[in-house]
């Protein structure tokens, strides 16, 4: 079983160690700064300081630090992950399919998103990935994922309609995650459509245009005419570019399930996007409670692949259930071991539900009382 000691924890965490040990008091361990905590002590203490922490494999014997965007300083360029966001039948996905030219809203129920879907574009010689995102107020927690696993957002608000309530949630999901956003003001075609009006109201929730002084790109977009769409993607990558995004393709794949089905004649279908390292059919992955080894891997385009490389959306068969969207998936080096981390997380979620349900039943009886 892993242990890490209290100071290497504290300097992964990059938090003082009298902190680490206060925080540890709470989760009812004393220790000391050269004290070795277990993984499970050492898991509960980083959820406190939202950060994720995944065990290493055993011969290594530590725990590494797991962010959802992480920089690889020893990585190589990466493609940027954009995500599309904003208020409902704002155009989200007709800009996307615009982008694409192809033609997913006439497929989609009632022209209503309803998952996360991944794609990647190639701009001149970029590759960029998009992640269309549903409008409907019933979906923050989608927009929420959505603003973390994403290096730019694209915000749209069309300029008929204006700034709508699933759009103010859209800036502040960017704002908590620190998101720099681009604004396409769609619509333009449209008989009504102020873009003016749209930036007056940007500036009320602190966003203030480009040209009115600020440093909010904004870009009238149609995605009917394709007007403005081409500047709209220069922004992209000039934005992506100061970045300077990199990852380890050299590494064991992790990243995170975008979107998961169960298939009739399939089984568990599940859409990985790869954060950093590169996932290759074979490989045994677990992902909350579900693992299992890859099968076969297909593209964005529906293609069989061997292998998907950073910043790669990558549709997989092979695991043993339906994962979450929004799930975390590590690769691990054998299947006994993702099947054993996949357990273990089972466990731990059990005895999680017991102790609350425990407590209810102590808090029913005080009542009654
Ligand atoms: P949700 O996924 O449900 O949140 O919607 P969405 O933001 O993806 O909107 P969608 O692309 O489905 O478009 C909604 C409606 O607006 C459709 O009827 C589109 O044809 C229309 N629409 C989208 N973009 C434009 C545009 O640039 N001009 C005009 N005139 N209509 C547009
Ligand atoms: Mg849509």
């Amino acid at each position: 079983e892993g242990t890490i000691s209290v100071k290497e924890l504290s300097d992964k965490l990059k938090k003082p160690v009298t902190e680490v040990i206060r925080e540890l008091i709470f989760v009812g361990v004393m220790a000391g700064i050269n004290q070795e905590i277990d993984f499970e002590t050492a898991e509960k203490l980083c959820k406190k300081f939202d950060v994720q922490a995944i065990e290493k494999e055993e011969e290594e014997g530590a725990v590494e630090e797991d962010t959802d965007l992480e920089e690889d300083i020893n990585g190589v360029k990466r493609s940027p992950i954009i995500t599309v966001m904003g208020h409902v039948d704002h155009g989200k996905t007709s800009l996307l399919d615009a982008i694409k030219q192809t033609d997913v809203t006439s497929t989609e129920a009632g022209g209503i998103t309803q998952h996360i879907g991944a794609y990647t574009v190639k701009v001149n010689n970029e590759t960029l990935t998009f992640l269309d995102t549903p409008g409907h107020e019933a979906f923050t927690a989608m927009r929420a994922r959505g603003a973390k696993i994403t290096d730019i957002v694209i915000l749209v608000v069309a300029a008929d309609d204006g700034i709508m309530p699933q759009t103010v949630e859209a800036i502040n999901h960017c704002k908590a995650a620190e998101v720099p956003m681009i604004i396409a003001i769609n619509k333009m075609d449209k008989v009504g459509a102020n873009p003016d009006r749209v930036k007056q109201e940007l500036t009320e929730h602190g966003l203030v245009a480009e040209d009115w002084g600020g440093d909010v790109i904004c870009v009238p977009v149609s995605a009917h005419t394709r007007e403005g769409l081409e500047q709209l993607l220069e922004m992209v990558v000039l934005s992506s570019e100061m970045m300077e995004l990199k990852a380890d393709p050299d590494r064991n794949a992790k990243g995170t399930v975008v979107e998961a089905r169960l298939d009739k004649g399939r089984g568990p279908v599940a859409t990985l996007l790869v954060q950093n390292g590169t996932l290759k059919v074979g490989d045994s992955i677990y992902v909350g409670t579900t693992y299992g080894r890859i099968r076969a891997m297909f593209n964005d385009k529906g293609e069989k692949i061997k292998e998907a490389g950073p910043s790669m959306p990558a549709e997989i068969l092979g695991l043993s259930d339906v994962p979450s969207s929004g799930e975390r998936f590590v690769v691990a080096k054998d299947e006994k071991t993702a099947r054993a981390r996949a357990d273990k997380k089972a466990e731990s979620i059990r005895q999680e539900k017991f102790q609350k349900s425990h407590k209810v039943s102590l808090e029913d009886l005080y009542s009654q009382i």
